[in-house]
């Protein structure tokens, strides 16, 4: 068991990579904090959490809002009394070329990805640095370190993150903080209602390993970054892709 005693906050758990890897981490020790936007949703992971026998709290919150994820960071030290690990992990995905996007999407999306990351990170650093121990991991994609076309606003989000993700990594690694990134290539969740079945057969023949990626495996990752053994390790980006990107 990697997580006893320790509290972890991800970011949209209430499905895909973000609720597989709040049930890793509870099979290993933690206690766990859901988000998402979806009452429903985070009911369901909270209850599969606990009946894992581990505490959960779920907490709707929208992560762009700096208030809202100030409040649920409140919340979760107040039910828990520390926040040890945090999964920036909640994303929009919705695909469009450049010149049909509107500002509404770009913002969006950047809202979400790249400030909601800034607006969780914010909120739990001076925790993390007043306990001189904390794991942040931020899920991130591999369009960030390729580009995709049609997604100028996600790899725009996810590069942006990747670039936080290094330098937040030097500000805080002498307070016993590591930061890093997971950047995945197409995984198996709900997100996919975005793509149609033709798109994902034509992704997929593209992939070395022959097949997408399962929300387990990334929430495997997420759970070496989040260890004790990880201590040596800040500053990086994992590449999950299937050798789709080599
Ligand atoms: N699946 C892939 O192929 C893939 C590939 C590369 C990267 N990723 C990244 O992996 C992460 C997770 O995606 P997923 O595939 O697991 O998708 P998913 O199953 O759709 O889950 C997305 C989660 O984010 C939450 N969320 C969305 N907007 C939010 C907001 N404003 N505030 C709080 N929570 C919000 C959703 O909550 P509600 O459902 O309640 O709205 C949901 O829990 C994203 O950052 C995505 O960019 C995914």
């Amino acid at each position: 068991m990697r997580f006893t005693g320790k509290t972890a906050l991800v970011t949209g758990s209430s499905s895909g990579i973000g609720r597989a890897t709040a049930l890793l981490f509870a099979r290993e020790g933690a206690d766990v904090i859901i988000n998402g936007r979806d009452e429903k949703k985070i009911a369901s992971v909270v209850n599969e959490v606990e009946k894992l026998g581990r505490r959960a709290l779920g907490i709707r919150a929208n992560v762009g809002s700096f208030s809202e994820v100030h409040v649920m960071v409140e919340q979760a030290l107040h039910a828990f009394g520390h926040l040890d690990i945090l999964v920036s992990n909640a994303g929009v995905f919705h695909h469009q070329m450049l010149h049909k996007m509107t500002e509404e999407e770009w913002d969006e999306v950047l809202g979400v990805d790249l400030k909601g990351t800034f607006n969780c990170c914010r909120a739990v650093i001076n925790p993390m640095i007043a306990q001189k121990w904390g794991r942040i991991i931020c899920i991130t994609a591999i369009s960030g370190l390729t580009g995709y076309p049609n997604m100028t606003h996600i790899a725009a989000a996810k590069t942006g993150t990747h670039g936080f993700t290094k330098a937040l990594a030097a500000e805080v690694a002498s307070h016993g903080i590591t930061v890093n990134a997971i950047a995945p290539g197409l995984v198996d969740t709900p997100i996919l209602v975005n793509m149609t079945e033709a798109e994902i057969a034509n992704y997929t023949q593209r992939i070395p390993v022959g097949r997408i990626g399962k929300p387990e495996e990334i929430a495997e990752a997420c759970a070496y970054f989040a260890s004790d053994q990880a201590g040596y390790v800040t500053g990086q980006i994992l590449n999950m892709s299937g050798g789709g990107l080599i």
